[in-house]
């Protein structure tokens, strides 16, 4: 009887293993296929001797030269180059500029490295990720964020917005009503935290000692005092969890 069970539970997660569709991850196939020559990134990392365009500015220049304009012809042009380029790629069918072509070299075909239904999954992760118009508004907010003055930009990182924000009463005393009090307790409290010293708030101020250095606890304490100071809500407040870009650790 055992026996036959076994057979059973055999058949029976065999039959499934079979029957279900394997899902291809674009994402987690460009990186383990194709991240060796093109780089990634959006928007890319430079190199001195790099082995290929970066796939960002592929993706730009076919969306570009096919003249995609609306996206069902990702099914019907993008897809269907890529799955055939990667294979049988050749310095007819390529789409780069001749001196770039000469200076890369035409790619080496991926034949036997990617199959045909992985390609589908990569040229449509490829068309969705690398978008002008995501490009251009990350472009538009990491440069409005780099625009800040550098306490804001680290508070900003921190989720100090979480809990305060520079005129109304939040979970937290506003940043105009924190600058009243003096320097040496401000950069106390935002070292150490505190709790019921504020009347009418009953949150804990948490302790950023463990996150933050001497230096950018004084940054902080600055800018509240003079920046943040008389500063008006002009936006939504953003906290670090909406930064599209990732932030470099040393602001
Ligand atoms: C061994 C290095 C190498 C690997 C691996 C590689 N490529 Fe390339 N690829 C290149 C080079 C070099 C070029 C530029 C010359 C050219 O257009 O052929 C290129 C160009 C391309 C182009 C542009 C063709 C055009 O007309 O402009 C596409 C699309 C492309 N690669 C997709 C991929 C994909 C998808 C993968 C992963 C499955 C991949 N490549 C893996 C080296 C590589
Ligand atoms: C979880 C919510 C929360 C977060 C996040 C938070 N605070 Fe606070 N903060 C509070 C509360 C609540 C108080 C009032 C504490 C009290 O009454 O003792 C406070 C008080 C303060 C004070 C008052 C200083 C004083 O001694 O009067 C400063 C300065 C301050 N926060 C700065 C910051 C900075 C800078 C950050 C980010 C690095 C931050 N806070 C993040 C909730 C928060």
């Amino acid at each position: 009887m055992r026996y036959i069970l076994a057979l059973v539970a055999l058949w029976l997660f065999g039959g499934c293993s079979d029957e279900k569709k394997v899902r291809y991850d674009g994402e987690m196939l460009i990186e383990q296929k194709c991240a060796m020559c093109h780089n990634l990134k959006m928007p890319p990392d430079t190199y001195e001797d790099e082995k290929a365009p970066p796939m960002m500015a592929v993706v730009f220049h076919l969306k570009d030269f096919m003249k995609i304009t609306m996206d069902e012809e990702k099914f019907s042009k993008f897809i269907p180059f890529v799955q055939d380029y990667v294979i049988n790629p050749s310095k007819e069918k390529s789409y780069c500029d001749k001196e770039s072509l000469e200076s890369y070299g035409v790619m080496p075909s991926q034949k036997g490295n990617v199959t045909e239904d992985e390609l589908e999954a990569i040229a449509t992760y490829m068309y969705d990720f690398y978008d002008q118009q995501k490009y251009l508004k990350q472009m538009q907010a990491k440069a409005a964020f780099d625009a800040l003055p550098k306490g804001e930009q680290i508070a900003r990182k921190n989720g100090c917005f979480n809990c305060h924000s520079f005129e109304k009463k939040g979970v937290g005393p506003s940043f105009a009503m924190i600058a009243k009090q003096n320097a040496k307790e401000i950069k106390d409290t935002i070292a150490n935290g505190s709790h019921g010293k504020w009347e009418g708030f009953h949150v804990m101020m948490p302790a950023f000692k463990s996150h933050l250095t001497q230096e950018h606890i004084l940054i902080l304490q600055q800018w509240i005092q003079k920046d943040a100071f008389g500063k008006q809500e002009t936006k939504p407040v953003k906290n670090r969890v909406e930064t599209p870009w990732k932030v470099k650790n040393d602001i």
